[in-house]
């Protein structure tokens, strides 16, 4: 443990499992107290324990960040418990596969609900005390989805994801007058829980479309996370960086 982020206070939402596990168990591997904030309280309580039996700090509060109460809750959560909230990484996202022609209005609301409201819902939350602090790093997980390329059935996500960047450049512009930062990460493909019924066939995929030949672990997302969320990225803000392998790098495929 190096402890680069030693005194800070992070909430890390969508935690329980995946990427979001993956940042906090970095984030908190580098001395940053952890708030998770998950749905799924059994999944958030193990994310959180796992932290706390490797010498980290970590406490779960169980939330719907497509609620607003409820992402009030937690940054409230943070400050009651750790008192302050220095970085913010939200990350909760869902992606059901849908066809364009088969979407219905509710499917649409759902994923713009969890993946983009949530957003405005959980910085405006935390807003208020970093301004208080004249500090505050905020690293939203995009997606190359959307914002760089297309996936079928995905076309709901991709908007959802779009909305983020956008997002990000317009809260960065206001805020950075209180050394808030606010920047992203637009991750490939990455094996998660979330990804695991299309596992095999992306393993197959990741071989030809991605020039580092694999998916990325949630480790390898966190430790991007780490560098936005620490000082080494403090004069970074309103951008995204892509994790991706290369994947869109690639004009055509030379082994085709
Ligand atoms: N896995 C990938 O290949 C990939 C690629 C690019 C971007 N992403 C993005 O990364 C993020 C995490 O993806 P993942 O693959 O780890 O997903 P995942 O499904 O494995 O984990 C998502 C977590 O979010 C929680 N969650 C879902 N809805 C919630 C809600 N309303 N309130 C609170 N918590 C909620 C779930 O309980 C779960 O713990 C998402 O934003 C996703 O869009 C994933």
């Amino acid at each position: 443990m190096v402890d680069r982020l030693a005194n800070r206070v992070a909430i890390v939402t969508g935690a329980g499992q995946g990427i979001g596990g993956g940042i906090a168990r970095v984030l908190g591997g580098e001395g940053a107290k952890i708030l998770i904030a998950d749905i799924n309280e059994k999944s958030g309580g193990e994310t959180a324990s796992r932290i706390s039996k490797a010498g980290g700090i970590a406490e779960f509060v169980r939330a719907d960040l497509s609620k607003q109460a409820d992402a009030q809750k937690v940054a409230e959560t943070a400050l009651d418990r750790f008192g302050r909230i220095d970085i913010l990484c939200q990350n909760v996202g869902i992606f059901p596969v849908l066809a364009f022609d088969d979407m219905t209005e509710e499917v649409w609301d759902r994923v713009m609900n969890v993946n983009l409201k949530s957003a405005f819902f959980i910085i405006k939350a935390c807003i208020p005390q970093m301004q208080k602090q004249r500090y505050g790093r905020i690293v939203v997980t995009s997606s190359i989805t959307g914002p760089r390329v297309a996936a079928a059935g995905l076309s709901h996500y991709g908007a959802s994801k779009g909305g983020l960047n956008g997002l990000i450049k317009g809260i960065a512009y206001e805020e950075a007058k209180y050394n808030i930062t606010v920047n992203g990460i637009e991750p490939g493909s990455v094996l998660t829980e979330g990804t695991v019924q299309a596992h095999e066939a992306l393993k197959k995929k990741a071989v030809s479309l991605i020039p580092l030949g694999r998916l990325a672990t949630p480790e390898e997302i966190g430790t991007v996370a780490l560098f936005l969320a620490s000082d080494d990225s403090q004069y970074i803000t309103g951008q995204t960086i892509i994790v991706d392998g290369g994947q869109t790098i690639v004009e055509w495929d030379m082994e085709a």
